[in-house]
């Protein structure tokens, strides 16, 4: 399977993977991070989680020829707190976060992630889940399509598309991606739709609304951060900037002490920082990387230590 990991190496390092740690990789895809990180960790162990069954299958075989110091979980990241707790995981040296769909999985086009190749409307990540993009686009009102596609796909024409769709609906159901695309187009016209791909947008704000991509992020990162060991780092890669600022905007506020106690000449510990961030600015991928594989152009990767 041809499969690129993003910021792999800048990944590794970040991490500060000791032999004997605890690490999470909450994203496991196809185990390109995973798998490295099992090579490190001789005396430790690895929890991976990923929501994708057919991911999950296929990084088992890969990470079994490397040792058998790992457990995978086939369930949304939303619950790594309360996984790791039945496993009697309280602290742990470092969690990686590679967020977004992984290139087999827009590559099956089966999936209908893609709005280049023909597909049913589904982008669900996880095939047992019941919301589907088919429900999202057939059933939503005009107004709940006008807000995904404004918060998650920034689209400017959003009401123009929304109308458009409803439309469509009231004589045929849209079954399929490049139907949508269609419909999308014949929206905002030939002009504006080659120059600004609203169709990307929608995909995108369609794809997070299917699998709350955006709550579950915030729910989990403050959790995450609470289960590392002092010392021990999360690694957040994000692909868009609606996931890059919630990342930037928690990190920060847990890198920060508290109004309540700002300027105070010693701080009490309850009220210290819980990390510091190691990088001012985001990681990017390099130019070599870049050449690559040009999916990584929007990756952002930001680093924080837990501090106490
Ligand atoms: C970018 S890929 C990870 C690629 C991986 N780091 C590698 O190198 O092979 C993201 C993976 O995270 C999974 N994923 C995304 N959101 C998730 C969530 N909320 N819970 C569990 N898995 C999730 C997807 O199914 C996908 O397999």
């Amino acid at each position: 399977m041809k499969h690129y990991s993003v910021l792999l190496n800048e990944t590794l390092e970040n991490l500060n993977i000791k032999e004997d740690g605890l690490y999470v990789d909450a994203t496991m895809g196809y185990a390109g991070h995973s798998k490295e990180i099992l090579k490190i960790i001789k005396r430790g162990f690895l929890f991976a989680f990923d929501q994708d069954k057919e991911a999950i299958d296929y990084s088992d075989g890969v990470l079994k020829q490397i040792g058998d110091n790992y457990k995978i979980f086939h369930t949304n990241f939303a619950n790594l707190k309360k996984t790791l707790a039945k496993e009697n995981i309280f602290q742990v040296d470092g969690i990686l976060f590679d967020l977004g769909f992984s290139s087999p999985q827009i590559d099956d086009s089966a999936r209908g992630f893609s709005f280049m190749n023909d597909a049913k409307l589904d982008m669900r990540m996880n095939q047992e889940q019941k919301l589907n993009a088919y429900e999202v686009i057939n059933c939503y009102s005009q107004d709940a399509l006008v807000k995904i596609f404004f918060e998650y796909g920034e689209e400017k024409l959003s009401k123009v598309i929304a109308k458009k769709i409803v439309e469509y609906r009231k004589n045929k159901k849209v079954n399929t991606t490049l139907e949508l695309v269609e419909i999308i187009k014949s929206a905002v016209g030939s002009n504006y739709f080659f120059k600004t791909h609203p169709e990307r947008k929608i995909f995108q704000a369609i794809r997070i609304e299917v699998n709350s991509e955006l709550e579950v992020l915030k729910k989990v990162l403050p959790e995450a951060i609470s289960i590392l060991k002092p010392g021990g780092r999360i690694c957040v890669i994000t692909f868009h900037s609606l996931e890059d600022r919630i990342v930037k905007r928690i990190l920060k506020n847990a890198s920060e002490v508290d109004d309540i106690v700002k300027g105070l000449p010693q701080i009490p510990q309850e009220y210290k920082p819980l990390i510091k961030l190691v990088n001012k600015k985001p990681i990017l991928p390099s130019a070599e990387e870049l050449r690559q594989n040009s999916r990584s152009r929007s990756a952002k990767l930001r680093v924080g230590e837990r501090m106490k």
